[in-house]
């Protein structure tokens, strides 16, 4: 195991509504990994992402959260939460909401202008991310005028430029079409294979089964299942009374008593096999 980058103990949230939106979390997030945070409408995804940068807070004394930072796991309470970019970047669940310049680049220049990075150095970055999210050379576009697949892109890609250790994404394929969807996944993936953390959070589990090393299912603010994709996706008994339907491939090749693909070219392969 690679070393942790994010920590939570016994962590419960409670919006004063007597019932807690997360109700005693402890996990590690370690470097490298692509988490993906499942679960139905309400079930504390969010919540608990929010609390992997300080966003919130746990509620109960006891509840502990520590994030690594350039001297060590520190609690981010210590911290003001710019303070905390370079360990974890955080894009929200409505990123149209995040973008506010008249141009890509500008867009991109502000985080890493607000963290007193220098201007040559904010420029490469700047050309390099658009390049990572598929918007090579179109620094003075206007957000407005892009699709809603690359102001998705370029919402990420305004979080991505401050190279955060790790990177918190709150549902970055909702509402985009598939090919635009697995675009998405792919800049994350390279993200990640430059030597970053990536957590998203999402419903997209045909999706999450290619991409994710592991899944975190959660249910009533509780983690319900916590694994590789293959792990959590077989525990269909486990995932029965949540809304999450592991991906096809799963449930076809568990029907005909062949478990463990967990995505379509798994299945092809574990049924060429068998006939
Ligand atoms: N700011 C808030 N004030 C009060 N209650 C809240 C607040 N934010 C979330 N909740 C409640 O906490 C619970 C968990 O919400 P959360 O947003 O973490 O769920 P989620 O899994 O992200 O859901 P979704 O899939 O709809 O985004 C829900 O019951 C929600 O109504
Ligand atoms: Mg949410």
């Amino acid at each position: 195991m690679t070393e942790v980058v994010i920590e939570l103990s016994d962590v419960v949230h409670d919006y004063g509504s007597g019932k807690p939106a997360l109700d005693g979390v402890s996990l590690s997030v370690h470097r490298g990994e692509f988490v993906a945070v499942i679960g139905k409408n309400g079930s504390g995804k969010t919540t608990l992402a929010k609390h992997f940068n300080g966003l919130l807070r746990p509620t109960n004394p006891a509840g502990r959260v520590r994030v690594r930072t350039a001297n060590g796991l520190a609690d981010p309470r210590r911290f003001k939460l710019h303070q905390l970019v370079p360990s974890v970047g955080y894009v929200f669940q409505n990123p149209d909401r995040q973008i506010f310049h008249d141009t890509c680049r500008e867009e991109l220049e502000f985080g890493p202008a607000n963290l007193g990075v220098d201007p040559a150095t904010t420029a490469r970055r700047v050309s390099e991310t658009l390049a990572l999210v598929g918007l090579a050379g179109r620094e003075e576009d206007n957000p407005v005028q892009l699709s809603r697949g690359e102001r998705q892109r370029l919402a990420i890609a305004s979080v991505l430029v401050m190279e955060s250790d790790a990177v918190v994404i709150d549902e970055p394929t909702t509402g985009q079409d598939p090919d635009e969807a697995r675009l998405i996944l792919e800049c994350l993936a390279r993200y990640r294979s430059a030597g970053h953390t990536v957590v998203i959070i999402s419903h997209d589990m045909a999706l999450v089964a290619e991409y994710a090393t592991r899944v975190i299912a959660m249910r009533q603010g509780r983690v319900l299942a916590d694994g590789t994709p293959r792990e959590v996706f077989a525990q269909q008994e486990v995932l029965r009374g949540t809304n999450i339907r592991p991906p096809q491939a799963a449930v076809l090749t568990a029907a005909l008593g062949l478990p463990g693909a967990i995505t379509v070219d798994d299945a092809v392969r574990e049924l060429r096999a068998a006939v």
